[in-house]
């Protein structure tokens, strides 16, 4: 469920908010249409992201397995970090609609996807180990 969660909405969300960036001046109708896409994913993403957070600790809790020492955790972390970031970079309308906090959104956000990557991997051996 959680590598629907990353992967799916994750690279629905990544493509329509690079949709939105990149073809603002040539394509807007497209752009609108993508970012509000993006404005409508990206959110939701992100609160199935932070319940599955919690979700996975207090799984192992009630597992009786150590928590909050795993690979898994450092990168989920990370991740839930980044995309916090990310999320009041939008709320606050990126600090009064500054281009430089646009750009630093499109690449934060994408280096959580990516994270996301290992992430997955780290989740598979952490199943596999318990
Ligand atoms: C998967 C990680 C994410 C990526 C790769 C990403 C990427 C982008 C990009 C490229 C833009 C266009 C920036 C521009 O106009 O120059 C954008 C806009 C935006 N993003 Fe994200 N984002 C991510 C996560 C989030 C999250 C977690 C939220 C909110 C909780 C969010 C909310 C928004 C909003 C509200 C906009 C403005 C849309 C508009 O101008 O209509 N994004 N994002
Ligand atoms: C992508 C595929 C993923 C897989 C295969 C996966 C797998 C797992 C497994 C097997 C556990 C141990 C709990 C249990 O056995 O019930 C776990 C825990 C956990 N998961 Fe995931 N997970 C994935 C994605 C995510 C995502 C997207 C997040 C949030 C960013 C996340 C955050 C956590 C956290 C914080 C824990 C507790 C780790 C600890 O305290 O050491 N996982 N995950």
């Amino acid at each position: 469920m959680m590598a629907i969660v990353a992967f799916v909405m994750g690279s629905a969300a990544a493509i329509a908010g690079w949709k939105g960036r990149t073809l603002a001046t040539t394509k807007t109708e497209v752009a609108i249409k993508n970012k509000a896409d993006h404005r409508k994913i990206a959110p939701l993403m992100y609160v199935f992201l932070l319940s599955g957070y919690t979700g996975g600790v207090l799984s192992l809790v009630m597992q009786g397995q150590p928590i909050l020492e795993s690979p898994h955790f450092v990168t989920g972390t990370i991740v839930i970090s980044l995309l916090t970031i990310n999320a009041l970079l939008a709320a606050t309308g990126f600090i009064g609609n500054k281009e430089t906090a646009r750009t630093v959104h499109a690449y934060v956000g994408s280096a959580a996807l990516i994270v996301l990557v290992a992430h997955a991997a780290f989740g598979l051996k952490l199943g596999l180990s318990i």
